[in-house]
C-alpha cells in the first residue's frame, strides 16, 4: 500500500495490515533512542548569533548623559527616547502611546492583569479583584502561557472559536455584549501562535467597536510577531489602538510586543503600547514595582536594530535561517500525511508554529507515543484553557530550534504516530 491513500477506504483487514506495518517502523524508532525537542519555540544557536554584535556594541561614552539621564543609573521609568521612538516605529503608535519594560512581554500582560486585579483600569476605579467573577475570552487554540496567567489568577477562562480571520466575532460580539465580569480577550493578531493565522481588517474593526456591557473590558492585543515573517508576502494588520480611537474606545486596547524573537529571548527588550490615559494611569503603580527598567539593554538594541529598514533586514536573516525548517515540516507533513483524510496543517506566513489537527480523539495518544519514541511536543491539550481540546486533535509543532536533519527525524516519528493513532481510532469506530 503507497502513501496518498484515503483511511477512510480501508477495510478493517487491510487497516490492520497497515497498523502493523506502521507499528514494525514505530519499533524502529524506539530502538534508536532518540532524544528530540520540538516543544517550545525557541530561535535556534544560528538565530541568537544573528544578533551577537550587541554583546559588544556599547562602550561607556554611550552610556555617559544621554537625554540628560545616566543609563547606568535609576530612572527612565518606561524607558529612553531613543528605544521608545524605535517601538513607536515598530507598532505604529505614538512616542506618549509607549512603554518600556524589562525583557519579557509576558512578563508586562502579566502585569497589566495583575494591576487590574488589584487597582483596576484607567475610568473606573473598582479592582477587578473584588468582583465576584472575572472572565477572560480565550480564542482557540491559543497561546499555553496567557492561559496560565488566567489559571494562576482565578479568572475563568471562556473558549471561543479562531477561524482563519481571527475570534469567531459573532460570538465575541454576542458574549460581551451580555455579561460584564468578561473583562478581557487575549487576542494574538498576527502569526498566530499556534495556527499563524492574521486578523482581517474586519475583525480588527469589530473589536474595536463592539459594544461590551463591561465598561473597563480591555484587549490584549499581544503582537509577538509582528514583524516575523517568513515571506516577502507580508501579512498586513490593521493598527488596533487607531482603530479603537476612531471607534470611540481609544482606551479599551494594550498592544505588547519584544524583541524577544528578534534578538535574544533572554536578554531582550518589551513594550506595552496603550493610550496615554491607560500608561499615565499604569506609570503610577509601576513606579513603585521598579525605580527604572534596563536602559544599557535598551541603548544596545537601538544602536543594532537602528531603524526599520535594519529590523526589516534583519529578520529576513531570521527567516533564511528558519524557512527551510518550516518548508521540510510542511513538505513531510504532505509526503506522509497528504491525501489520507487523517490531519490537517496550518501553512504559515509567519510567526514560529505549525498546527496540526488529527482526527479527533487522536492527539493525546499521539503526543504520548512521540514521546515514547524520544520526541517531545507541546503537551496535547496545551493549546487550550486548562489543557482541554475538547476534541482532542490539536498538535503544536515548533519547527525552529532542532536542525533541519533532527526536525527530519522527529517529523518522520510525528506522522508515524499520527497514522497509527488514526488507524486505531478508525477501527474503534467501523463495524467488525
Ligand atoms: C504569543 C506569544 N506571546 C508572548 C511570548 C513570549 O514573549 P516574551 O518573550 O516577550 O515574554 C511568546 C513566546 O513564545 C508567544 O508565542
Amino acid at each position: 500500500m503507497g502513501y496518498q491513500m484515503d483511511y477512510f477506504q480501508l477495510n478493517r483487514m487491510e487497516l490492520n495490515e497497515l497498523y502493523d506495518n506502521l507499528k514494525g517502523k514505530y519499533d524502529g524508532f524506539l530502538n534508536q533512542q532518540l532524544r528530540l525537542d520540538m516543544s517550545r519555540g525557541k530561535p535556534c544557536p544560528e538565530q541568537l548569533a544573528l544578533s551577537s554584535e550587541m554583546l559588544t556594541n556599547i562602550a561607556p561614552e554611550d552610556l555617559a548623559e544621554q537625554d540628560g539621564m545616566d543609563y547606568l543609573n535609576y530612572g527612565g521609568i518606561d524607558g529612553i527616547p531613543m528605544a521608545k521612538a524605535f517601538f513607536s516605529n515598530m507598532l505604529g503608535v505614538g512616542m506618549s502611546e509607549i512603554m518600556i519594560g524589562g525583557n519579557s512581554s509576558l512578563n508586562m500582560m502579566y502585569d497589566a492583569i495583575s494591576r487590574a486585579l488589584h487597582f483596576g483600569v484607567y475610568g473606573s476605579d473598582r479592582p477587578w479583584g473584588k468582583l465576584p467573577k472575572v472572565k477572560f475570552l480565550c480564542p482557540s487554540p491559543g497561546y499555553d502561557r496567557h492561559f496560565a496567567i488566567c489559571e494562576l489568577l482565578n479568572i475563568e477562562m471562556v473558549v471561543v472559536d479562531l477561524t482563519e480571520d481571527g475570534p469567531d466575532m459573532d460570538r465575541v460580539e454576542s458574549l460581551v455584549r451580555e455579561d460584564d465580569a468578561i473583562k478581557g480577550i487575549w487576542c494574538i493578531p498576527k502569526y498566530s501562535n499556534p495556527d499563524g493565522i492574521t486578523y482581517s481588517d474586519e475583525t480588527v474593526d469589530r473589536l474595536a467597536r463592539m459594544d461590551t456591557k463591561a465598561e473597563d473590558f480591555r484587549i490584549f492585543w499581544d503582537d509577538a510577531y509582528t514583524v516575523h515573517h517568513l515571506t516577502e508576502d507580508h501579512e498586513p494588520l490593521k493598527n488596533i489602538l487607531t482603530a479603537c480611537k476612531e471607534a470611540g474606545h481609544p482606551d479599551r486596547a494594550f498592544i505588547f510586543g519584544s524583541t524577544s524573537k528578534i534578538t535574544f529571548p533572554g536578554a531582550g527588550v518589551a513594550v506595552l503600547a496603550a493610550s496615554e490615559n491607560n500608561l499615565n494611569f499604569m506609570r503610577k503603580q509601576v513606579a513603585v514595582q521598579t525605580i527604572g527598567p534596563d536602559k544599557v539593554n535598551q541603548l544596545r538594541h537601538v544602536l543594532f536594530l537602528k531603524d526599520m529598514d535594519h529590523l526589516h533586514m534583519h529578520m529576513r536573516k531570521h527567516a533564511a535561517i528558519i524557512k527551510p525548517k518550516f518548508d521540510l515540516v510542511l513538505n513531510k507533513l504532505e509526503a506522509e500525511l497528504g491525501g489520507q483524510h487523517i490531519a490537517s496543517w496550518s501553512k504559515p506566513k509567519g510567526g514560529y508554529f505549525i498546527s496540526l489537527n488529527t482526527l479527533d480523539g487522536c492527539a493525546q495518544e499521539v503526543v504520548n507515543m512521540a514521546a515514547k519514541a524520544g520526541v517531545t511536543l507541546t503537551k496535547a491539550g496545551a493549546t487550550f484553557p486548562y489543557g482541554r481540546d475538547p476534541r482532542d486533535r490539536n498538535i503544536r509543532i515548533a519547527p525552529t530550534y532542532p536542525s533541519l536533519k533532527e526536525l527530519e527525524t522527529a517529523i518522520d516519528v510525528l506522522c508515524l504516530c499520527v497514522q497509527m493513532s488514526s488507524v486505531r481510532r478508525i477501527l474503534e469506530h467501523s463495524p467488525a
